[in-house]
């Protein structure tokens, strides 16, 4: 069965199904909440519960003590509704035009500081507002190449 968040202060809304969490059916709805790891780990997700009730999920203690549940306290990635509910939860404000988007990008360099880690230095396109017909670096060969275009040398992005 369904329930459904109201955030405080927004006001905004929005149902949340059986079993899922309070912070991805936030996401899904296009409402910018924070979180980090949605694991229930860093505790950036935290909101207070100020009316209804959840279920925590399998927060660790160490991350939810009883003492914070108490207060209100509840990691949304974690915690799933179990009647309607109002929480209060500082929402990013500013964020609704930024959307994530897939660009190519080339592996400039792969560092491995250990066995099971790599750092991985990405170069991504250059964006020049410079004419097509500009023959320093629109040629394809060049895109990936000047770290600055001659003609436009703030147009990287
Ligand atoms: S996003 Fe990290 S604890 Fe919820």
């Amino acid at each position: 069965m369904a329930h459904r968040v109201t955030l405080k202060p927004s006001g905004h809304s929005f149902e949340v199904s059986e079993g899922q969490n309070i912070l991805q059916a936030g996401l899904d709805a296009g409402f910018m909440l924070p979180y980090s790891c949605r694991t229930g780990v860093c505790r950036t997700c935290r909101g207070t519960l100020l009316e209804g009730r959840v279920d925590y999920g399998a927060v660790h203690p160490t991350y939810l003590p009883d003492s914070d549940k108490a207060k209100g306290y509840a990691l949304l990635c974690e915690a799933r509704p179990l009647s309607d509910v109002v929480v209060e939860v500082h929402e990013l404000a500013g964020m609704a035009s930024i959307r994530p988007r897939k660009i190519p990008c080339r592996v400039e360099k792969i560092e491995r500081p250990a066995p099971d880690v790599a750092i991985l230095q990405l170069r991504l396109p250059i964006t020049c507002s410079a004419p097509s017909s500009c023959a320093t670096c629109c040629a394809s060969k060049a895109r990936w190449g000047p770290s600055s275009c001659a003609r436009n040398p703030t147009s990287r992005s």
